[in-house]
């Protein structure tokens, strides 16, 4: 009898420092406590730190060792935790040097993560939505998305929603050459205005009603969750409600809540000491606002958790070609959709689009490096 596959919960955040590896390493301990078998992994490969939360000072071999290894199973990697029911693979120095991985390496990661024994997978990502984070966000149709009451944290955490549902939406179309003719012209025309993917719908409706029903459902599918962390007051809670209404009416995204965490000095007691917050502090607030999201993660109705089929994975390269060319334009139209939401200042939208300037600059940058290593390799 076949094996069944693990849920995949991965945690992302448009913005770094917002709390990922904490509700990572904290909702793992709770899903083991509520007797689900869990596996927790490090997949955040600028910083990965899950290790030092487990009171490891370096990081014992994981994710980047296996990629590097040909002989190796993502299962001779999985290390014990104080609770029998979470084992952990914790990121590697390996792992550094590897942040451009390939499809290659990225599909054996993918299936041996869809074939581990667990019933839970909770996956910490990297901040921001680089193709390596959108890839493994779209391993799940439970993906989490954590962000702080701030500005900034709001507009990256729309920023990664969008650009993953354009990711969806890009190998959804791929085998309509008309509709995604369509798709891109939008996207090229995102720079200058605000559009919104009723709009992408109604004009596959007048291609073709089949490909607009198949459209609607890939976007049907994609249902994100959000947590709000380190707030400073019950207010803060409409910063979510911002986002969550922005990504309905922009990008048909329909996003649930599942916490909302107060700023609280027992998280960085934990940190110091090394210990997840059941053991230090098990009748918390902070704590058992985590198992309540925990238990809505396990009670949620099951979803098709696997958004792209494992084929697309090869795509990767191709999609990031793409994405760099059109990045600045399509994040300056995020943050057009913000400013006519009367969520940003003027002087903010400077700054930002300052920043995303200097980025693109640097990730096109990236992408010639790896041309020229890809052409070495061909050679
Ligand atoms: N609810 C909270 N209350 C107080 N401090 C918090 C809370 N959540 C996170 N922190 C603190 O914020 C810091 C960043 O948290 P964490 O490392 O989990 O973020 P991250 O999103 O994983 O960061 P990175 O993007 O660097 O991986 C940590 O020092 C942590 O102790
Ligand atoms: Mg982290």
């Amino acid at each position: 009898m076949q094996k069944e596959r693990p849920i995949v919960i991965p945690i992302a955040s448009g913005k770094g420092g917002v709390g990922k590896t904490f509700v990572s390493v904290n909702i793992s301990y709770a899903l083991a406590e509520l007797g689900k078998k869990t596996v927790l992994l490090d997949l955040d490969f600028g910083g990965a730190n899950i290790h030092t939360c487990m009171g490891y000072d370096t990081a014992p071999d994981g994710v980047g060792n296996f990629l590097n290894q040909r002989n190796m199973k993502l299962p001779d990697y999985l290390l014990t935790t104080t609770n029998d029911n979470l084992k952990f693979i914790p990121g590697d120095a390996e792992m550094v040097g590897i942040a451009n991985i390939s499809a290659a390496q990225k599909r054996k990661l993918i299936n041996q993560i869809m074939n581990l024994d667990a019933d839970y997978v909770v996956l910490d990502l990297g901040a921001g939505s680089t193709y390596n984070t959108i890839d493994f966000f779209m391993m799940s149709s439970f993906g989490v998305i954590v962000a702080t009451p701030e500005i900034t944290s709001i507009l990256n955490a729309y920023a990664l929603l969008k650009n993953s549902i354009f990711r969806l939406l890009f190998v959804g179309l791929k085998k309509y050459p008309e509709a995604k003719e369509v798709f891109t012209g939008l996207m090229k025309k995102g720079g200058e205005s605000a559009w919104k993917i009723n709009e992408l719908l109604d004009m596959l409706f007048e291609i073709d009603p089949e490909i607009h029903a198949e459209t609607a459902t890939i976007i049907d599918t994609f249902n994100p969750k959000i947590i709000i962390n380190m707030a400073n007051k019950p207010q803060d809670l409409a910063m979510g409600e911002k986002l969550r209404k922005i990504s309905k009416n922009y990008l048909n995204i329909e996003m649930e809540y599942i916490g909302f965490l107060y700023r609280d000095k027992i998280v960085e007691r934990s940190i110091e000491e090394r210990k997840p917050l059941y053991q230090i502090a098990p009748d918390s607030q902070t704590y058992q606002t985590v198992v309540r999201m925990a238990y809505k993660i396990v009670n949620a109705k099951k979803m098709p958790y696997f958004l792209l089929d494992i084929d697309s994975y090869d795509e990767s390269l191709e999609i990031l070609m793409e994405e760099a060319t059109d990045d600045l334009a399509t994040k300056i139209d995020g943050y057009n959709e913000l400013a006519d939401e009367n969520l940003i200042s003027i002087n903010e939208l400077l700054s930002i689009v300052k920043n995303l300037e200097y980025e693109n600059i640097s990730l096109k940058r990236k992408i010639e490096e790896l041309e020229q290593a890809l052409l070495k390799v061909k050679r």
